[in-house]
């Protein structure tokens, strides 16, 4: 079985990869078990950008193929923000509460029609030796008014998916893993690892 690192010690984000990921193919290592893995700054002006260095970073430290998501929620009345910056919109040390309340006061008043907004996932795998390859997963939805559910992490109670009528805090994880932008980008890492064979 082939030894993947995953470069996140994000442990929702740990969950859903080895959700979605097919089981019995990988065996998932992550900053949990390898804390030693350097800090890298995800400064990058994109998504891709901080998918790649992070991917990067870990296959040249680890001397293993590594896969690093880097995801951002933008939102079209907000001029595609908080994207890139998604983590800490609200500040250094923000809470994912602390970031749902802001998004609740910058779209205070604006009507159901003018809150579009998507969640994008980018990862990246990259080999010891320096080749990459990257995927996007994209999904479109609504900012509610309110938080509504608590299932998942982060943004999750205010994202609403008009297909499902619910947001991704209402779904039940098995149900977010299917259809999620994650699962999309990982569907499709996990088509090019199946090709590669
Ligand atoms: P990261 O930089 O990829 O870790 O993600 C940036 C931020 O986006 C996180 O701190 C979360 O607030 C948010 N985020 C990432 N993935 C999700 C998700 O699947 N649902 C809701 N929020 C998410």
């Amino acid at each position: 079985m082939e030894r993947l690192f995953l470069a996140t010690g994000n442990k929702e984000k740990i969950k859903e990869v080895k959700a979605i990921l097919p089981s019995g193919k990988f065996i998932l290592e992550t900053c949990l078990e390898r804390p030693d893995m350097p800090e890298v700054q995800e400064d990058g002006a994109t998504l891709l950008e901080n998918s790649i260095k992070k991917s990067i970073s870990a296959a040249s430290y680890f001397k293993m193929t590594a896969i690093a998501d880097d995801t951002g929620l933008e939102v079209e009345a907000l001029n595609g923000s908080p994207g890139v910056y998604s983590a800490r919109w609200a500040g250094e040390n923000c809470t994912y509460m602390d970031n749902n309340l802001k998004l609740l006061r910058e779209l205070k008043g604006v009507p159901w029609s003018k809150r579009k907004a998507r969640f994008i996932s980018v990862i990246t795998i990259a080999s010891p030796y320096g080749k990459i390859e990257s995927f996007e997963g994209i999904v479109d939805g609504y900012i509610t008014e309110k938080i509504l559910g608590d299932e998942g992490f982060g943004y999750d109670p205010l994202f609403f998916v008009p297909e499902f009528g619910l947001t991704y805090a209402q779904m039940p994880a098995s149900m977010k893993n299917r259809i999620s932008h994650r699962a999309k980008a990982l569907k499709a890492l996990s088509k090019y690892l199946e090709e590669l064979k």
